[in-house]
């Protein structure tokens, strides 16, 4: 099988990741309009507009909803597939085609939001380890990480997780 890092590099994949899979109405849509109401609690513990990173950014769902309300946006995808489609729906966001796990080039930054939206769950293990390893070093010390492992069990606390270094801030 292709390694995860492969995966989303035809036309026809970032195709069918856009106009079937979040097509409006669909299941995944459904989801992503709940997901939606998470990431704006979680954007309200922040204290300031947040520095915002999204891993693995994808056809831009996540980050061109998120872009409006942080100081500055960032997305990296190793697919310029998924990229490109990214750039037609930010206004105010830095793209990177890029491996952050390979090759840095995120050196020295620092985020106080990341998100890492529909990664998780068909990575391999050594590749979940190397994105955590290399986001933790990039999330600030108040910082919120927020990663999703869908799934097709049903909505339940499991299904979501928040990462805080604070650990006296609620989940
Ligand atoms: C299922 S898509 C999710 C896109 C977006 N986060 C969303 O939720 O709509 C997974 C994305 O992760 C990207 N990806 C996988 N491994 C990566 C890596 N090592 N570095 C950067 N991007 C990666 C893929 O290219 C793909 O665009």
């Amino acid at each position: 099988m292709k390694p995860y890092r492969f995966s989303h590099q035809r036309e026809i994949v970032a195709d069918r990741y856009d106009n079937i899979v979040y097509k409006i109405g669909s299941y995944d849509d459904l989801v992503w309009q709940w997901e939606k109401g998470i990431i704006d609690v979680e954007m309200s513990f922040l204290s300031s507009r947040p520095r915002y990173l999204d891993f693995g950014c994808g056809t831009g769902r996540i980050i061109s909803y998120v872009e409006d309300n942080v100081q500055e946006s960032t997305g990296v995808d190793i697919s310029s597939e998924m990229i490109s489609r990214a750039q037609s729906c930010v206004h105010r966001s830095e793209l990177l085609r890029a491996d952050i796990t390979v090759k840095d080039v995120l050196v020295g930054r620092i985020f106080d939001l990341i998100t890492v939206f529909r990664v998780f769950l068909n990575s391999e293990p050594e590749l979940r380890k190397e994105i955590m390893g290399t986001l933790s070093q990039k999330l600030s010390r108040e910082g919120v990480m927020i990663f999703n492992i869908p799934g097709n069990t049903p909505f339940d606390a499991s299904s979501r997780k928040h990462i805080r270094h604070n650990p006296k801030r609620p989940i």
